[in-house]
């Protein structure tokens, strides 16, 4: 992870015009859990049956690239998400949102360049061939039939009551399409074969819902403080969510389900070296922010 964070580092230039190359490292470095690029790197170690360390030089350049390329389209999302015309955040991260620092505009071209950052860390790499499949599947997990529709769907909920099946819809989207890239971008540049990419896939999809899930439960018993973001936003924008849904303990059973299913496509076909990848979704379930 320090590696990781060393890159975003060296890719953010802060020589960007005006203020937009200091609000694209504000919305990025010094903060967030990390949990994407440390799926990438986890699901990477798995499909090559390898520690980070053993890597092969042009494998370990991929891993990193992807790991970086995920985490910078997730603070892109976030930027976007707090922005008045979507959440109205004013918090994240601990600190003011990124629109509240540098004004609407700079936060919107903030977000815009983030993603395009993304696609050239991965497009610029020895493995010209793996690149482009990397970029591929990030940009269908973004796009509109993944994030960017999910947030669309969310938008459009505002005071409704959707069923199970729309709601875990709207949040496999919005949520689960980029950390299932995650792991299937760690999987595919650790040279994953066709049943390990399955499993890892199941476990992916189970684990991008649950950790919606568990956002949507703090939302309603985290404190601000400790979540780094307005707790009780969800309530009060009048959004549909598994709490709303199924109260409290209904939408943690439902999580622990979720992990259950998560573990289970780990170990119903040996992955090699699964145990972080393991690990990471208990930590999804028990996290405190
Ligand atoms: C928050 O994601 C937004 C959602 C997709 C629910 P994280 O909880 O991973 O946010 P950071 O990166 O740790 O700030
Ligand atoms: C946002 O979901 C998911 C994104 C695509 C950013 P939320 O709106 O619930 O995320 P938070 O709670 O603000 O982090
Ligand atoms: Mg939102
Ligand atoms: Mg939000
Ligand atoms: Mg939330």
């Amino acid at each position: 992870m320090a590696e990781v964070e060393r890159a975003l580092d060296a890719a953010l230039a802060p020589q960007a015009p005006a203020a937009l190359g200091l609000a694209m490292r504000y919305a990025v470095l010094d903060g967030g859990k990390r949990l994407r690029p440390l799926l990438v790197w986890a699901a990477a170690e798995a499909a090559a049956g390898a520690p980070a360390a053993a890597l092969a030089s042009a494998t370990h350049t991929a891993v990193l690239r992807a790991a970086c390329a995920v985490e910078l389209i997730h603070a892109y999302s976030l930027v976007h998400d707090d922005l008045p015309c979507m959440d109205n955040d004013v918090l994240r991260r601990g600190k003011p949102t990124v629109h509240v620092q540098y004004g609407e505009a700079t936060a919107l071209l903030a977000g815009d360049a983030l993603q395009v950052l993304a696609f050239e860390l991965l497009l610029e790499q020895p493995d010209a061939a793996l690149g482009a499949a990397l970029a591929l599947q990030l940009a269908r997990a973004a796009g509109h039939l993944g994030m960017a529709g999910g947030q669309a769907i969310d938008l459009a909920s505002v005071g409704r009551r959707l069923s199970l099946a729309e709601l875990e819809d709207m949040h496999r989207r919005k949520t689960g399409a980029l950390l299932l890239a995650s792991v299937q971008m760690g999987a595919l540049a650790g040279g994953a074969d066709a049943a390990a990419l399955a499993a890892l896939t199941r476990y992916g999809q189970a684990l991008g819902l649950a950790f919606q899930v568990i956002d949507d439960v703090l939302d309603v018993v985290a404190d601000s403080g400790i979540l780094g973001k307005t707790a009780g936003k969800d309530a009060a924008a009048d959004k549909p969510t598994f709490v709303s849904l199924m109260g409290l303990n209904g939408a943690r059973q439902y999580a622990h389900d979720l992990l259950a299913q998560a573990h289970a496509a780990l170990h119903e076909r040996p992955v090699a070296a699964a145990q972080t990848l393991h690990d990471l979704a208990d930590w999804v379930l028990h996290r405190s922010h």
